[in-house]
């Protein structure tokens, strides 16, 4: 690993600047980054964004490099219109991108779900879940109790069908009604979706509140309930810019995958206080400043996320992205 001399500013082969790097020892080598903002950072956006748009977005995110793009969920249209065309979507995809597309994860809450991705051969699924009774009802209409029973035959039929089931849970850290939610709830909860046949468990800080020596300790939590971090990705929101902070925490405590939106888009639908993801370009500035590789070509990331907001009609929350795409940004000046 080449280190930048302290104070000195490179500049990359594109001519924009470079994270200062210094390998931290204890970090893992490499990290798998896992886009999310088709999903994540689109279901929130009021105005639909155009199917073909999604496709660009989701094509130009896969030939960055990014090992796992979210593409879409088959939840009920009513409940998130702006995903209404998931099946449009994912067929666009396939025209484009033939297996590559059926290999990408998509969120199903139930055996609905799971059929419609079924029917397109899809590969990879996510049911997502909530370690708090509230959360569980305002975003699946259901108690805490009965999401597991609507996951249970979701899992088991996807497992049985060859597919892979990712399980996200909301609400890790705190919940805007219920407020801190305890490590013990979390990891009861958890273990239920891993249990039922997940094969990774994504922990959501679905509001943003959670800060970094919370994040140690709930991946410890996990370990004495025989969790490793092989089974764990951490899904960080933004919300009170703890996004990184909370990232490197888990990089130290050896996590090895993290969600991340491309530009920063994002939020919860159901939950109000809940704003952009970690954005892709962060993170990745971040890692590779540390040394750790992701195979993720960051320039490609930054001019799709800028492309994205000039569809969305605003700037990107991303720091990154603002620094080196928008006019007069670091790149421009030369700063
Ligand atoms: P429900 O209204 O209770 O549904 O919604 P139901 O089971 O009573 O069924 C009612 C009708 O909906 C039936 O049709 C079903 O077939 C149909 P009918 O017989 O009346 O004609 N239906 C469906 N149609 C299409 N696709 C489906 C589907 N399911 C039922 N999958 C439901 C229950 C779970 C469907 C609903 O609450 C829902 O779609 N919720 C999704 C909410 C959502 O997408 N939230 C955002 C994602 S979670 C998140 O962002 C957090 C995360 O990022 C991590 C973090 O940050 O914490 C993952
Ligand atoms: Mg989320």
């Amino acid at each position: 690993m080449s280190e930048t001399p302290a104070g000195r500013h490179q500049a990359g082969s594109s001519g924009r600047p470079l994270p200062m790097t210094s390998a931290e020892e204890g970090l893992p080598a490499e990290v798998t980054v896992y886009e999310v903002g088709a999903r994540d950072g689109l279901q929130n956006e009021q105005v639909v964004v155009p199917v073909e748009v999604k496709a660009e977005m989701v094509t130009r995110l896969h030939a960055a490099g990014l090992p796992a793009v979210e593409a879409t969920s088959f939840v009920h249209p009513k409940w998130v219109p702006q995903l209404a065309d998931a099946a449009e979507l994912m067929g666009l995809l396939v025209e484009r991108l033939g297996d590559a597309a059926r290999r990408m994860p998509v969120l199903v809450p139930n055996e609905r779900g799971l059929d419609r991705a079924l029917d397109l051969g899809l590969e990879h699924v996510a049911v997502f879940g909530s370690a708090t009774e509230t959360f569980a009802q305002r975003n699946l209409n259901r108690s805490y109790d009965e999401q597991f029973a609507m996951f249970e035959p979701t899992v088991r039929r996807a497992r049985e069908a060859g597919l892979t089931v990712r399980g996200y849970l909301s609400m890790c850290f705190g919940d805007p009604w219920e407020g801190a939610v305890p490590l013990d709830q979390v990891v009861r909860a958890g273990v239920r979706l891993l249990e039922m046949g997940a094969g990774q468990l994504s922990l959501g800080d679905t509001i943003g509140v959670g800060t970094a020596g919370h994040v140690k300790a709930l991946v410890a939590a996990f370990a004495e309930a025989g969790v490793g971090v092989d089974r764990l990705a951490m899904h960080f929101h933004d919300t009170y810019g703890q996004a990184l902070a909370n990232t490197h925490a888990a990089l130290q405590a050896g996590i090895t995958t993290f969600d991340a939106s491309a530009g920063g888009l994002g939020g919860c639908p159901y939950a109000r206080s809940a704003t952009g993801n970690l954005a892709t370009e962060d993170l990745l500035w971040m890692l590779q400043g540390l040394g750790v590789r992701t195979g993720v070509d960051l320039d490609a990331v930054v001019a799709t996320s800028a492309w994205m907001a000039g569809q969305l009609g605003r700037p990107s929350p991303s720091a990154v992205v603002r620094a080196l795409a928008e006019p007069g940004g670091l790149a421009e000046s030369g700063a």
